[in-house]
């Protein structure tokens, strides 16, 4: 089968690696990253028109989109139009994403529970609505920022200041020209995921992402430092609620509002004195969730993902095992760029392997060059071991400026 992935981070490449431990996949990426092209082509097509026609010319079965951006700007829509089978939601359905106020008022019409909130880009609104929360309250731009439009305010004073800086542009553009206030929940995170093929879905094992920088969830926030699967937090109980009272409301809300939702459903949870609420939805798999979701699927991933584009979803099995993955980061990273560094692997490490991200190819050789440069997986019988392994791993993979916490997991094995 021949299959086309639009994206070029460690999620694409964990994709990429599952994909090719099944039968007779051929792949292409758009635009890949410099270890994507070791397991298939790299294309530099980026007009997506002229992509969903190099699909019909070379006989692509299946494309499955990565990231959001391309998902909001619609590429689904255009390959479905040219009759080509594509796996994520519509431009309309990706708006769960892309348009935080959207979200937040979907929720609220579908009796899903959320924090308490307000949509405006009417200044004086936010300030009285901020006026009635106590600190500390949450400010966010209402279009994509790549995971930077969330100011955690802890007091109004400097929540008002955020919603300024937002609606008059300075912050974050046009993304920021609206914005959803809302009250602070506190309690633990998890990162909830539902393939689903317009009208049903399936679980894939509850994932913890770790987005501070730095060990005890200090530092500055990342788009996540570590992540592991499934988490003991996750009781079945509370699986059952969040399949019941989030994701099949908002299939049906979905349908009934004429976006049915086909692709992955990232329900950002909190979960608060045991009750989940939602705080985002994501349209898409986290990054670097997916590294570690991708080895715990037992069966064909091509068949998953055909069949879930199709609308045919059929029930999956899942490995009855635990996997952790350890981001490794370059110098500088969240702040700024860093110096391209060769990266050399001193010795393999058994049930563990490397999802490449932010990485070039200079000849045979494989290089740091991004923020987020690769994440380091191993698989096993308990979280403890699969940890172990994965930060095994990472004691044999060297680069200049490798940064990475050493504490991925820890709210499973504290
Ligand atoms: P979001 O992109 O909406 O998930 O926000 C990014 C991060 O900000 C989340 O992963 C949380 O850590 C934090 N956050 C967002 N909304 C809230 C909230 N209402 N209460 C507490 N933390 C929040
Ligand atoms: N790891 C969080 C995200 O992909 O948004």
């Amino acid at each position: 089968m021949n299959i086309l992935i639009i994206g070029s981070g460690g999620r694409e490449y964990a994709i990429a690696l599952k994909l090719k431990s099944e039968k007779n996949i051929n792949l292409y990426f758009a635009p890949g990253n410099g270890a994507t092209s070791r397991l298939g082509e790299n294309l530099s097509i980026k007009d997506f028109h002229e992509l969903a026609n190099f699909a019909k010319k070379n006989s692509i079965e299946l494309t499955i989109v990565g990231p959001e951006a391309p998902l909001s700007e619609g590429v689904v829509d255009i390959f479905k139009k040219e009759g080509l089978l594509i796996f994520g939601p519509s431009k309309a359905a990706a708006r769960l994403e892309a348009s935080k106020a959207y979200m937040k008022d979907f929720l609220a019409r579908n009796d899903i529970k959320t924090a308490k909130y307000l949509n405006t880009d009417d200044k004086e609104k936010a300030f009285k609505f901020i006026d009635t929360l106590s600190a500390p309250m949450v400010v966010k731009a209402d279009g994509l920022c790549a995971g930077k439009g969330v100011i955690i305010a802890n007091s109004k004073e400097e929540a008002k200041e955020a919603v300024g800086d937002m609606l008059s542009g300075a912050s974050f553009g046009d993304a920021g020209k609206f914005v959803v206030v809302e009250e602070f929940l506190d309690g633990f995170e998890l990162s909830f995921f539902a393939i689903c093929d317009g009208e049903n879905f399936v679980s894939l094992p509850v994932a913890q992402d770790h987005k501070r920088l730095l060990d005890n969830d200090e530092g500055p926030n990342t788009g996540g430092m570590g992540a592991y699967a499934p988490s003991p937090l996750a009781s079945k109980e509370l699986v059952k609620r969040v399949e019941e009272e989030v994701v099949k409301p908002t299939l049906k809300g979905m349908k009934n509002e004429g976006s049915p939702f086909c692709g992955v459903l990232f329900v950002g949870l909190m979960i608060v004195k045991n009750e989940p609420y939602v705080l985002e939805f994501n349209v898409r798999f986290g990054d670097p969730e997916c590294e570690v979701l991708m080895p715990l699927i037992d069966g064909n991933l091509s068949e998953i993902l055909l069949n879930a584009a199709k609308g045919e979803l059929k029930p999956i099995s899942l490995k009855d095992e635990f996997a952790v993955g350890v981001v490794m980061s370059s110098k500088n990273y969240p702040y700024k760029s860093s110096p391209k560094a060769k990266i050399s692997v001193l010795n393999d490490v058994k049930d563990a392997h490397i999802a490449y991200a932010g990485v070039s190819k200079e000849g045979d050789e494989i290089y740091a060059d991004g923020g987020r440069v690769l994440v380091c997986v191993a698989t096993a019988k308990s979280i403890k071991e699969a940890r172990d392994k994965a930060y095994e791993l990472c004691e044999n993979v060297k680069f200049d400026g490798a940064h990475f916490r050493r504490d991925i997991a820890w709210q499973a094995l504290k």
